[in-house]
């Protein structure tokens, strides 16, 4: 088969997902494996969120509710916006997705950053967009150079808010410069997976941005403090028009029952997880003295993850590390040849993280 769209389609790099626990143990014959490779939570699903899932589980013979009832009118409260303003996905990867579809056609540009998460490369050019990717300067976001970037055919502009593998945010003022700048005809797509995690004062509550810059879309997950990254569910916020859009083209059973049960659970047991995101906060701190005490450069990072510049080939370090029961991402594929990527553990995993880290170095 020949044709210009299918070049296109194998000219994308496949998404990298962690390798799962089992491959692990089946392949290498390993009895304790952990991983910290794919910035999940440690922690399981409360017992109350527990309770929903199996209680939504015995009707599953019947199809989700397609408009997300019961977890949009939860989430309009908590987020004090109309119930029109969200939109529910197959984790926020779907809400990237939708948003590339809606906007993004053949010559069209999308800017992101680089490194970045992945998916916004991948989406953007299956629609067969050109990416503009900008190098962070310092781990951080060059919003200047982002901005310089644009031009008639930019569609939509990435922010990941924390990104993904650098762990830095975009302050609040720096961001509001941005929207000023760039104005209102460009989808500025604000990726807030992590947002639970960050305690910064000067990170934006971007909420209320929506009322002034009605090109914002700001998406977030259940996947990452919320820990339901196995069941699939994030949603978007967006000026009503945009939602409408997106909602046009999603499929109408895209967020499974049981994902919305749970989902609604945890939003119902805020002290559970905020607890739990205490504990990676305080093993952060605990990382970081370990890391240093190796010797090896850190990115500081708001987030669950942390890039760890090895100072040698990573690769090697992590096949290494690997071998011994400890899978972490390799950051080579991102163009970091001497980093890795770990995800805050438990004490118990970060202790034998930082252990046959020292064997390997
Ligand atoms: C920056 C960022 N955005 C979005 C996602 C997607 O998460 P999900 O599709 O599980 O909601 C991830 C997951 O790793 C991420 O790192």
């Amino acid at each position: 088969m020949k044709s210009l769209a299918l070049k296109r389609v194998r000219e994308i790099k496949p998404y990298q997902p962690g390798k799962p626990i089992e491959e692990v143990r089946r392949e290498l014959g390993l009895r304790q494996v952990i991983k910290l490779a794919s910035n999940e939570t440690p922690f399981g699903p409360s017992p109350k969120v527990l309770k929903a899932i199996v209680d939504a589980a015995k009707k599953v013979n019947r199809y989700p509710d397609s408009g997300c009832f019961y977890l949009r009118q939860a989430l309009s409260r908590r987020l004090r916006v109309p119930g029109n303003q969200l939109i529910f996905g197959n984790g926020s990867d779907e809400i990237i997705v939708l948003a590339i579809r809606a906007f993004v056609h053949p010559g069209d540009e999308v800017i992101i950053a680089r490194p970045s998460f992945l998916i916004y490369d991948i989406a953007a050019k299956a629609a067969g967009a050109k990416v503009r990717s900008i190098p962070l300067q310092d781990f951080r976001y060059d919003l200047d150079g982002m901005a310089a970037a644009v031009n008639q055919r930019t569609k939509i502009i990435f922010i990941g808010n924390p990104d993904n593998p650098a762990g830095t945010y975009v302050s609040e003022r720096p961001l509001l410069a941005f929207l000023k700048r760039i104005g209102k005809k460009i989808l500025v797509f604000i990726d807030e997976a992590y947002f639970e995690y960050v305690l910064a004062k000067d990170y934006p509550n971007s909420i209320k941005l929506l009322k002034k810059f009605p090109n914002v879309l700001i998406a977030r997950t259940f996947s990452k403090m919320y820990g339901l990254a196995g069941l699939r569910v994030g949603y978007g916020v967006a000026h009503a028009d945009v939602i409408d859009i997106l909602n046009r083209l999603r499929e109408p059973f895209n967020v499974n029952s049981v994902a919305q049960a749970a989902a609604l659970a945890c939003l119902q047991d805020q002290a559970f997880y905020r607890r739990c995101a205490k504990l990676i906060e305080s093993q952060r701190q605990v990382l970081y003295r370990d890391l240093e005490a190796l010797d090896l450069r850190i990115v500081k990072t708001v987030t669950n993850f942390i890039l760890v510049d090895v100072k040698q080939k990573s690769q090697n370090v992590v096949r290494r590390l690997l071998e011994r029961g400890v899978i972490v991402r390799d950051m080579g594929f991102w163009g970091l040849d001497t980093f890795l990527r770990v995800t805050i553990g438990t004490e118990k995993e970060n202790e034998k993280f930082i252990k046959v880290l020292r064997e390997v170095l």
